[in-house]
């Protein structure tokens, strides 16, 4: 397809006539088929809902098509209207635009939608089993369309992937809003995304998929590779004590599929378990996993072999994770970290496959007989909880990595509780990356070129590191292991060949250092040293963006972990300081109803008001959450916002006094 026809089919959007209908193709990663929720009457009020955004000769045809789907899937995804160009991140000048922002609006959403990238690319999920970019075909043509044709005088508005149309706004507004999965809160129980979903009425938008934020397997890399660093720093201090010392864990999919290569990174011997060939052989053809076996006997020999000669390796074992962690007990092996990344967060719909069922009988169990499904789903976590138990009680250090295990385990019936309901271990954020980086202010800050091109992410590594080795110097102890490592790991960007997808690149910094990077970049664009707009923007699982009270807020302990205020006042925050863009989802990580969390896009093209912008909107999503963190008590974000507010004379922040527990025991009640 030439340029000119991919900018006409752009332009169209919904085509006026119906194209041919598309081949369901077997050999790509397709979405499981959801449970059937809906009622006869709900299911005509799915088709009546589908049929909205086309135009009514075509209904009769369509309603049959779309019932079918809606039979066959559990959803109705409009296959007939997948694109026939390819997508991907184009060079920003590929996309018709009236508006550079929507341009960059389109070139990171396509990146979403990249087969190498997207998880389920036809059902248009990018990760985590059910991060939706769009519901439907439909959604994206015409998303597109109005991105294409939109001005800097217009802000789009989407409702869980339905763009509800273009609004007249001003210039410096967000061109784009996103909110998804939004619900009463008495509506969001998981049946209640089942039911509501599949009417395509709201969808489940992750983190970054439905922000259009996704920037393929590195953001996970590098979060990653902090998380099992530091967790084997806790238990074992120096690089040396490391070698030979093993992690076990679950899940080569598309976030836990990086598990394998932090813990290499971090110098450990590693078994990842993983029940879809597919995803192992994925990982094993990326070179992220060293060494597949399917007999677990020759797994424990060859992990054996592998822990006394100190080897930094990972192996994967392909089978069910409960069956892994039974046999390493019988065999005796020592375990030292262990963790588990399955999709707990979606337990129900493919999330978690339970013991003694192949993958396709797990499968069929779980659309046919959801009950029996989700008996043996929680017997199987019970074995498992028993068996974590079993190491740790030897010594093993466990985290829960923000995938719901402690929480399903526990609805599950699992001993996984102490006596006073807490439970029995820590989340990775309670642990690590909560007092270690999010209350110092550092987390996920990314970068995209939007040219496409491999020379200007160069230059912009090279700027981030100066940037960081210049704050490295004057920094306080507190937080120069977190720049240091950042530092390396920037370094280290290229030669690790990490982009899958997009020219864009991701570190872990605090307010000062996603300040200073990014004007250095607005700088680099406006001499022409990088040659097209950059786009700003992080993972939503961050310092100030996201309340979940099992993950990112796990380690707030004023009782405001069951509250969203700071998410929701963080997007209203960033989308009035200058985001180009602005999304807040319910869900992501964690599961529906259990977490809201928000982001933002930030298009970077080296003017005065982009410089302003970064500055004002950096600053406010970076410290908003240092100021909740704070008020929690939390010493580290204590230290934080002090300091921040000795630099910042604007800044007047509330801080707690804090109360000698003495005073509180005195009291009788
Ligand atoms: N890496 C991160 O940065 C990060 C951070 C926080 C939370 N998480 C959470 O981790 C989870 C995993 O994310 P993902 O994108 O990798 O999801 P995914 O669905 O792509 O991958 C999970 C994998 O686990 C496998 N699996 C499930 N049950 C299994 C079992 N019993 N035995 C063996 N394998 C099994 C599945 O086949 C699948 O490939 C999610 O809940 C996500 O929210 C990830």
């Amino acid at each position: 397809m030439t340029l000119n026809e991919f900018q006409n089919n752009i332009l169209q959007g919904i085509p006026k006539e119906l194209p041919n209908q598309k081949l369901y193709e077997p050999n790509i990663n397709h979405a499981p088929k959801r449970k059937d929720i809906l009622s006869l009457n709900e299911k005509k009020l799915a088709l009546r809902n589908a049929l909205r955004y086309f135009d009514k000769k075509h209904h009769a045809i369509l309603a049959k098509e779309f019932a079918e789907e809606l039979i066959t899937f559990g959803r109705i995804y409009m296959y007939r209207f997948r694109p026939d160009y390819k997508i991907y991140a184009r060079p920003i000048s590929d996309y018709p635009h009236k508006s550079i922002q929507a341009a960059a609006i389109m070139h990171m959403l396509s990146n979403n939608l990249d087969y190498n990238i997207a998880q389920h690319p036809h059902e248009l999920i990018t990760y985590g089993g059910n991060g939706s970019v769009f519901q439907n075909w439909a959604q994206y043509l015409l998303t597109m369309s109005y991105l294409a044709t939109m001005t800097d005088e217009q802000t789009l508005v989407i409702y869980s992937g339905h763009p509800t149309g273009l609004f007249p706004s001003h210039k410096d507004a967000p061109r784009l809003v996103v909110t998804n999965g939004m619900m009463i809160p008495n509506y969001s129980k998981p049946d209640d995304l089942e039911k509501y979903n599949a009417l395509g009425v709201t969808q489940y938008g992750q983190m970054t998929a439905g922000s259009f934020m996704y920037i393929g397997p590195q953001g996970i890399v590098h979060g990653t590779a902090i998380t099992v660093m530091n967790a084997a720093r806790k238990k074992f201090k120096t690089h040396e004590d490391r070698k030979g010392k093993l992690f076990v864990t679950c899940g080569l999919g598309g976030m836990s599929g990086a598990q394998p290569k932090a813990a290499k990174i971090a110098g450990l011997v590693s078994i990842t378990s993983e029940i879809n060939p597919k995803a192992a052989q994925t990982r094993l053809a990326q070179g992220w996993i060293d060494e597949v076996y399917t007999d677990l006997k020759a797994l424990i020999n060859r992990t054996k072999q592998a822990q006394i000669n100190k080897e930094a390796v990972s192996l994967a074992y392909q089978g069910n994770v409960v069956d892994l962690w039974e046999m390493l007990l019988k065999e005796n092996v020592q375990v030292d970290i262990g963790t588990d990344q399955s999709s707990l967060h979606n337990p129900w719909a493919g999330g978690y496959y339970p013991c003694g069922y192949s993958l396709e009988e797990s499968n069929a169990m779980m659309a046919e007989n959801p009950n029996k499904f989700k008996e043996e789903i929680q017997k199987t976590l019970r074995r498992h909880a028993d068996c974590i138990n079993n190491f740790s009680e030897k010594g093993m250090y466990f985290f829960d990595y923000g995938n719901a295990f402690l929480l399903e385990a526990s609805r599950a019936g699992a001993d996984i509780l102490k006596s006073n309901g807490d439970f029995k271990y820590k989340s990775y954020v309670q642990d690590i990356l909560g007092p270690m980086c999010f209350d110092y202010g550092f987390g996920p800050f990314r970068w995209v070129c939007t040219s496409a091109k491999i020379e200007d992410l160069e230059i912009t590594d090279k700027l981030a590191e100066e940037v960081l080795s210049k704050i490295y110097q004057n920094a306080p102890e507190e937080i120069k292991q977190q720049l240091h490592d950042n530092i390396v790991w920037i370094k280290d960007a290229k030669k690790n060949n990490l982009v899958v997808g997009s020219q864009a690149r991701i570190l872990y910094a605090d307010c000062e250092g996603r300040i200073k990077i990014a004007k250095a970049i607005n700088q680099a664009i406006k001499t022409g040293l990088i040659s097209a707009p950059v786009v700003l923007g992080r993972d939503h699982h961050d310092v100030s963006g996201t309340d979940s009270p099992y993950r990112e807020t796990s380690n707030i302990y004023d009782g405001s972990k069951f509250t969203a205020d700071m998410a929701v006042q963080n997007f209203v925050g960033d989308a009035f300081r200058g985001a180009t863009w602005v999304s807040l989802h319910n869900g992501g990580g964690v599961g529906w109803g259990e977490v809201i969390n928000g982001g933002f896009g930030l298009v970077l093209d080296g003017s005065d008001d982009a410089e302003k912008k970064l500055e004002q909107m950096l600053f406010w999503d970076v410290n908003n959450g240092i100021s909740r963190r704070a008020w929690a008590r939390n010493e580290e974000a204590l230290f934080a916002i002090k300091r921040e507010m000795e630099r910042t004379p604007n800044l007047i922040v509330t801080i707690p006094n804090i109360v000698n527990d003495s005073d509180i025991e005195a009291i009788v009640f």
